[in-house]
């Protein structure tokens, strides 16, 4: 049984990382997908793939028109749409308050907002008479930075905390037609990239004392209960829960949280279980 057999998706930044994963994903749940990024070599990828259950078009998230073009695509190559992932997203290498130069202020935050925010905003808009027409869904990518510091910078933190905003909102104002809930990983192994503007100021996360501070997966580990790095497809799940109007029909304005565990981290220790085993049967 396919969660998402006969369904209609549009994918923003399907190209690589999670956005992949979830195209791959949907696909194999029985969704035809329109995938759009800015990289049309991503996109080729994805085509011969997946070959006639995809159809994808070189699109910005920041341009309304674009986006009009990626849902025309849908209803001209598959008669509608049912669900829209809006995942486009850009980073900040963690770039903090007291390294940003103020000259770089100005560009990093338009170029981060435009996307991770307005983004998300133009693509609703973009879709919505089509939504409103299947009584269809939104998903949208947050973060572990939509709700917890640190995750980024003071930019990308603040984008991915509007982005939620933008959820609870548009779940109030397209209720009870269009449903939109979120999906918030943690820290993911991608190729996620930052704009250029922040220069050197972002250095990249810091790792906690004691982890080598060239190995991002030990220090995300580190600092996860489920003591885990995750891969793009260990979130997909959530999003398919999330756009299967069968098995989520009472779900709006929700967030589905798949960030190993950062909401129950301990204030002495990261976990509490590391030692389970030995304490059982030892
Ligand atoms: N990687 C992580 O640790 C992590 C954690 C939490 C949330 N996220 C979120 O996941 C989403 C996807 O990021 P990822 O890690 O898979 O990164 P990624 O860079 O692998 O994928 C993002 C894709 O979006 C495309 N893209 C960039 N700008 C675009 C635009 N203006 N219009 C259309 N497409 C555009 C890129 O070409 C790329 O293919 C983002 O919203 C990000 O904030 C990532």
């Amino acid at each position: 049984m396919t969660w998402l057999g006969g369904e209609v998706a549009l994918v923003t930044g399907g190209g690589s990382g999670i956005g992949r994963a979830v195209v791959d994903r949907y696909v194999a749940e029985g969704a035809r997908v329109v995938v759009t990024d800015i990289d049309s070599e991503r996109l080729d990828e994805v085509r011969d793939i997946h070959g006639d259950t995809v159809a994808t078009i070189v699109a910005d998230v920041r341009s309304y028109d674009d986006c009009v073009a990626a849902v025309d695509l849908a209803v001209d190559r598959f008669g509608k749409l049912d669900v829209l992932v809006a995942n486009a997203g850009l980073g900040d290498r963690f770039a903090e308050l007291v390294d940003l130069e103020p000259s770089a202020i100005d560009t990093a935050f338009r170029q981060v907002f435009d996307i991770n925010v307005k983004g998300v905003i133009v693509s609703v808009k973009a879709a919505l008479a089509q939504l409103v027409r299947t009584h269809g869904s939104v998903v949208v990518t947050l973060s572990n930075s939509s709700f917890y510091p640190d995750g980024g910078g003071v930019i990308y933190v603040a984008s991915k905390h509007a982005a939620l905003g933008v959820v609870r909102q548009l779940a109030h104002e397209l209720a009870p037609t269009v449903r939109v809930n979120g999906v918030s990983p943690g820290a993911t192994e991608t190729g996620f990239t930052s704009p250029s503007g922040i220069g050197a100021a972002g250095k990249g996360p810091r790792n906690p004392p004691g982890v080598d501070p060239n190995d991002r997966a030990a220090a995300v580990r580190a600092t996860t209960p489920l003591d885990m790095f995750a891969q793009p497809s260990d979130h997909t799940g959530a999003y398919v829960l999330a756009g299967s109007r069968v098995q989520s029909s009472a779900m709006t304005g929700s967030v589905i949280e798949t960030d190993g565990g950062l909401g129950v981290r301990g204030l002495r220790r990261v976990r509490g279980g590391d030692d389970l085993g030995s304490r059982l049967f030892d």
